[in-house]
């Protein structure tokens, strides 16, 4: 005669254990995918000092000096990305790609884009240079 074997519910306490180990199995793999390490600012700098309300454009910033204050605004549009341009003439940065236009203090004048774009830190040297953190 062949014995047969019922499986019984687990009891309360094994349930338990079983659901703390589950979590503390789990736990360093759920804070590993939600940890961001945050980025490492980069610092760049401009020796050549800037005339009063003139303006240099660099790969990732447009920086701007109006004599009292120095400002820079990221060139990265923040509609989809494309890289915004500064106009001279008219004051104003605009993307080629769907011509959102911002003020030279990164405002939104016109869409799509719905967000201003970011301004970055600037430090003025006395040497007339700058510094700017991205
Ligand atoms: S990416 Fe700049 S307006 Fe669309």
């Amino acid at each position: 005669m062949a014995a047969t074997q019922e499986s019984s519910p687990p009891s309360p306490k094994r349930r338990f254990f079983l659901f703390c180990a589950g979590v503390t199995a789990l736990y360093p793999i759920i804070r590993f995918l939600g940890f961001n390490v945050p980025r490492k600012p980069k610092i760049i700098q401009i020796t050549t000092p800037l005339a009063a309300g003139g303006f240099h454009t660099g790969s990732d910033f447009i920086l701007f000096d109006n004599g009292a204050k120095a400002w820079a605004i990221s060139r990265r549009c923040t509609h989809l990305g494309c890289t915004v341009n500064y106009h001279e003439k008219d004051k104003i940065i605009e993307c080629p790609c769907h011509q959102s236009r911002f003020t030279d203090t990164g405002h939104v004048v016109h869409g799509p884009a719905k967000r201003d774009l970011p301004q970055y830190k600037v430090e003025k040297l006395d040497d007339g240079g700058y510094i700017i953190t991205i």
